[in-house]
């Protein structure tokens, strides 16, 4: 790229006139060169960097309260949901902090066709030369290589600096400080599905049976639609088809195969034979068939399957299939595809865990293309420690900011009670196979999630008894946020807990404080589930099962309020700890959530961090639904 004299020129002279109006101050630092990298040139003076400026998001502070209002029973606006364009408008920068900053680039000799603002208002992009980006930011561009790899990355020496009345409305500058280089990572099928972060929950094969069983006699052995309809009364046919959508959200490679539902439904719903889901790609997500096997397939089938036989055949099913078979695809991916304000860098994606796009096999980045379904249920999960507090921060206010426009999110608790993915954390926060401190799994610590634990019938009772936590193969993911402080709506269920059955575990084990976010919120059935997979009728358990099969439920309330000109149930969790809610639930009172050497916790009357409220009662959530505005 040819070097641009004159405006360099023009910068260097405007550079003084802005010093003498604002001082430069430091605006971000490094102390340390992330390990592995050594520089070993400056960068050439002619190189252009895509710069991009990340402003301040304004009213982040009262998205509770804006929550509440459109979602709290007893608000006069429940149910009110927000447009996306106005969710986009509170959330965006406001003019006078873009003027601010573009009125600085125009000083800076910058001119205004060079600059331009994402669409969601929340970034500005300049490509500009390492020689204009020095001077604009004080800063010195090296050359840094990574010893194992040698791959190269352009950043800045130590530190930036911004004037001091441009600082204030901007978070960040890339490329910068910041190593978010992609380490030409293999995203390698064997080993890590559903990859970038592994964030996967499989589902747990708990065997293979010869027959499928058609009544409700043996749901203590096998679960199929018609056990789950007899345990939560869910006999309902939808009325509202055409107004109402469910989502069910997978991650190439992760795929379900067409034999296999027809298999299914051939077993539990044969009016639905040759039926299937919607399919919305997303970063050149598809069913792709180079990779099958019950790791594969497994999770989609169970999904799906149960789903759409649970819906029926009037309703359809989307699925949102994320991610090609290169990069894979992370939820910020998912996210980015379905809200354009969070997109890209708005969205503040980090390589390493998320899906880079364009790449080779698909050409284009979704932003806000894919339209939002009113439940969306993912069975897959990670933790809090893997991605760290700042992304999943972030992570998390998106759905917060989509609840505001009345979509539901449900996520699986985990599988691994309170050990996070199989792991606990070390007293300095890292995760580890020696560590003695419970993990909580993410998202369902965020609040505006709802998340979905495991129950099960016990062996030799039938679908008219208790429930019980299920502790077979698997235990519900469940515990406290280390990261996220607990919402309003929760701390009467949590202090309850805390205050009636006493924990046995130090300060040092878990997150005591009564102050952070407590999950699950919920719990269903997730044991034993007759899946099709790969031709076989397979045993399947995890709250992989559970998620599913709450949206589908949820999904008939929704159905019913939409048939009564009402607003689907939008984010649901300050309803569902209101105490009129207590009856919908079916409280589990038995079970506990082993890990990390230790028993986890309980199962106890009212809310408890393996089950949380109990399990769906359809017939009374329904009236109880219906009976708000
Ligand atoms: C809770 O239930 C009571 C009794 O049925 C009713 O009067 C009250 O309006 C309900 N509260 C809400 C927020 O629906
Ligand atoms: C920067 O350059 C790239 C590649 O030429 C181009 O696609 C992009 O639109 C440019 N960005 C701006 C803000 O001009
Ligand atoms: C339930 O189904 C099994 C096999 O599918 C059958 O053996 C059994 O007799 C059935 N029980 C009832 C009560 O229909
Ligand atoms: C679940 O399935 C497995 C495998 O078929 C079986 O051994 C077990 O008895 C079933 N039920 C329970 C409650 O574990
Ligand atoms: C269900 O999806 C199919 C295929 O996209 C579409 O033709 C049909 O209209 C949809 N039905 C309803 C009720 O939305
Ligand atoms: C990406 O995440 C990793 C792990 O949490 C963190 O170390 C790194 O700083 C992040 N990168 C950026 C650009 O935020
Ligand atoms: C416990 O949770 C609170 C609220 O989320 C948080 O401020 C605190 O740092 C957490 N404590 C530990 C030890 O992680
Ligand atoms: C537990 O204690 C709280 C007070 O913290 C009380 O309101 C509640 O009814 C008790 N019982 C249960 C089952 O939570």
């Amino acid at each position: 790229m040819p070097f641009l004299t004159q405006s360099f020129v023009f910068l260097t002279f405007s550079l003084l006139v802005t010093a003498i109006v604002s001082p430069r101050v430091v605006h971000e630092k490094r102390d340390a060169t992330p390990s592995g990298w050594t520089p070993v040139r400056r960068a050439a003076a002619d190189v252009v960097l895509p710069l991009r400026i990340g402003l301040t998001q304004p009213n982040l502070e009262t998205l509770d309260d804006y929550l509440l209002e459109i979602s709290h029973p007893e608000s006069p606006n429940y149910g009110k949901h927000w447009s996306a364009a106005k969710v986009a408008e509170m959330f965006r920068p406001p003019p006078a902090a873009v003027k601010t900053v573009l009125e600085w680039l125009e000083d800076e000799g910058l001119d205004a066709s060079r600059v331009k603002l994402s669409k969601g208002g929340s970034w500005i992009h300049a490509n500009m030369t390492v020689e204009e980006a020095e001077m604009l930011l004080g800063t010195e561009y090296h050359v840094y290589q990574h010893g194992e790899s040698g791959v190269e990355h352009i950043a800045c020496e130590e530190k930036y600096h911004l004037p001091e009345h441009v600082a204030e409305h901007v978070d960040l500058v890339m490329p910068t400080l910041h190593f978010d280089v992609h380490m030409g990572r293999k995203r390698s099928i064997d080993t890590s599905i559903g990859q970038p972060g592994a964030g996967i929950v499989n589902p747990k094969l708990m065997g293979e049976v010869e027959s499928a069983l058609l009544n409700t006699t043996s749901c203590d052995e096998q679960i199929t639609p018609d056990c789950l309809r007899a345990l939560y009364g869910y006999d309902y046919t939808p009325v509202a088809t055409d107004k109402n959508s469910i989502g069910i959200v997978e991650y190439t490679p992760v795929a379900y195969l067409p034999a296999d539902m027809d298999m299914f439904f051939g077993n539990y719903s044969p009016t639905q034979v040759g039926q299937r889901p919607v399919v919305v790609s997303i970063d050149g997500g598809y069913e792709q068939t180079s990779f099958e096997g019950f790791s594969i397939n497994g999770e989609a089938n169970l999904d799906l399957q149960y789903a759409m036989a649970l819906v029926g055949s009037t309703q359809n099913v989307t699925l949102y299939q994320v991610g090609d078979l290169v990069e894979g695809a992370s939820f910020n991916n998912f996210l980015d595809a379905l809200d354009a304000s969070y997109c890209t860098y708005d969205g503040g994606d980090n390589t390493t865990f998320d899906g880079v796009y364009p790449d080779s096999e698909y050409d284009s980045k979704d932003c806000g293309t894919v339209s939002l379904t009113n439940i969306i249920s993912t069975s897959y999960g990670y933790t809090e420690a893997l991605l760290g507090p700042a992304y999943i921060q972030r992570q998390c206010y998106e759905y917060g900011k989509l609840g505001l426009m009345g979509v539901t999110f449900l996520y699986s608790s985990g599988d691994n009670g309170v050990a996070g993915n199989g792991e606990c954390l070390d007293a300095d926060g890292a995760e580890s196979y020696s560590g003695t401190r419970f993990n909580p799994g993410f998202p369902g610590t965020c609040p505006y999630v709802t998340s979905v634990g495991a129950t099960q019938v016990q062996p030799g009772k039938t679908v008219n008894d208790p429930e019980v936590a299920c502790d077979t193969n698997i235990y519900s993911g469940g515990g406290f946020s280390n990261v996220f402080a607990i919402p309003d709506w929760q701390v009467d269920a949590v202090h309850g807990y805390l205050n009636n059955y006493s924990v046995a575990y130090a300060a040092d084990v878990y997150n005591s404080s009564g102050i952070s976010r407590g999950y699950p919120d919920i719990a269903l059935n997730g044991l034993n589930y007759s899946v099709i997979s790969n031709g076989l009728i397979q045993l399947v358990a995890g709250t992989s099962a559970s998620a599913p099969t709450a949206a589908a439920i949820l999904s008939g309330v929704n159905d019913a309020r939409l048939a009564a000109g009402k607003s689907p149930i939008g984010f649901i969790n300050p309803t569902i700890y209101s105490s009129n809610f207590s009856s919908g639930f079916n409280d589990i009172t038995s079970g506990n959530n082993p890990g990390c050497g230790t028993d986890g916790f309980s199962a106890q009357p009212g809310w408890d961090p393996v089950t949380g409220l109990g399990t769906l009662n359809f017939p009374k959530l329904l009236d109880l639904w219906l009976a708000l505005p």
